[in-house]
């Protein structure tokens, strides 16, 4: 459904006050709306992050035939369903009778599905199979069937796109793409939340910044060569720079971290540790952070509780640092700043991203409006 008139204006005021065209030197970053404002946060959730390949769940939690497992993608609860012969996929958590959450387990097992409310039952495909007390044919006609969004299983996890046409999956994962099996191949070590003061976007801002890990890292930044590199792709950027240990630790090789638009970081170090955050907005100023440890399966114990604990550490200064350019900000003062050449072209990428995304809600195609 597009926006009316007065929104359309209203969000193109928005945009137009960022110019994703200028080259890094003389761009300035986007108002500060883009970060607090209650409504451009809702169409930042309806026109991204419903729109981009969301992480919904390690795979290991929906392995077996006849699963279940309750997600949410971008404030919507969701299900994930396994059906006999293995088949994956993502309806609504909710019933097309009168939208009664049907599942309120994390994950289970189950031959079917059921509303609690009036006993609607479908089948594992989501096509209706009984409705009591309600005419004949009524399940046959297909009109109540659980409706089913694209599904992906990539690395140990489930991705879902909550659009019917969406983008295509190798593409937007860009080099990353064919370190899947590596990555699946490694062993799932626990999660830690990050309940983070600060946009979401400023959170990606905070990561896509090769600049400041120096400063604001300083036991990382003492493992890591100066030769920090940044590299930006349409819908990815990689930061990259050798480890300063010897060869044969666990921590040696290159440290690689991948951001992929608009909420998903890989962080690689050598080919053993990997940790991936994914940022769950849930209010304008505040999101949660959400950390998934792996290593590959001869790394020891106490290599695995120092990175975790380091990567704690490290996170935690993030933390207090977006919580403090949220808190240096009002939407009453509307200062843009700049960006810093070459160092924050990542950054910058983000914000190109966020007005791409934004862009057609605002300006959509004159055939949209008829
Ligand atoms: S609300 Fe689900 S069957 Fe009526
Ligand atoms: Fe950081």
């Amino acid at each position: 459904m597009n926006l009316s008139r007065p929104d359309r204006e209203c969000l193109a005021h928005e945009l137009d006050q960022f110019d994703p065209t200028l080259p890094l030197d003389r761009a300035q970053r986007p108002p500060v709306s883009w970060f607090l404002d209650p409504w451009m946060f809702q169409l930042q959730q309806r026109y991204i992050f419903r729109r981009t390949w969301q992480i919904a769940a390690l795979q290991d939690g929906i392995s077996e035939p006849e699963s279940v497992c309750c997600i949410q993608i971008a404030g919507h609860p969701m299900v994930l369903v396994r059906d006999r012969e293995g088949v994956l996929r993502a309806f609504p958590n909710s019933c097309t009778h009168w939208g009664t959450q049907l599942f309120d387990a994390d994950c289970a097992s189950t031959e079917r599905i059921q509303c609690p409310n009036h006993r609607w039952t479908w089948n594992l495909k989501g096509e209706l199979r009984i409705a009591p007390d309600t005419p004949d044919g009524f399940c046959r006609a297909g009109m109540h069937n659980l409706k089913s969004f694209p599904v992906r299983e990539w690395g140990p996890f489930v991705w879902v796109c909550m659009d019917s046409d969406p983008p295509d999956f190798a593409e937007t994962m860009g080099s990353l793409y064919e370190r899947g099996s590596h990555f699946a191949a490694m062993e799932y070590a626990g999660k830690d939340t990050h309940d983070i003061h600060a946009s979401w976007l400023h959170v990606m801002d905070n990561y896509n910044d090769g600049l400041y890990h120096r400063s604001a890292h300083p036991s990382l930044a003492a493992t890591i060569s100066p030769d920090y590199r940044v590299e930006v792709s349409s819908h990815f950027a990689l930061q990259y720079a050798p480890f300063k240990q010897e060869s044969g630790t666990v921590r040696s090789g290159t440290a690689r971290y991948w951001s992929l638009f608009p909420n998903t970081m890989f962080n690689e170090s050598g080919d053993r540790v990997l940790d991936v955050n994914v940022v769950e907005p849930v209010a304008p100023d505040r999101c949660m952070l959400h950390f998934y440890y792996f290593f590959a399966k001869d790394v020891g114990s106490s290599f695995r509780e120092d990175s975790t604990r380091s990567s704690r550490e490290t996170q935690g200064e993030d933390n207090v640092l977006c919580a403090r350019i949220r808190g240096g900000l009002s939407l009453s003062y509307d200062r843009p700043g700049s960006y810093v050449p070459d160092k924050e072209a990542a950054v910058f990428r983000w914000h190109q991203l966020v007005h791409e995304h934004l862009l057609p809600a605002a300006y959509p195609p004159s055939d949209e409006l008829l």
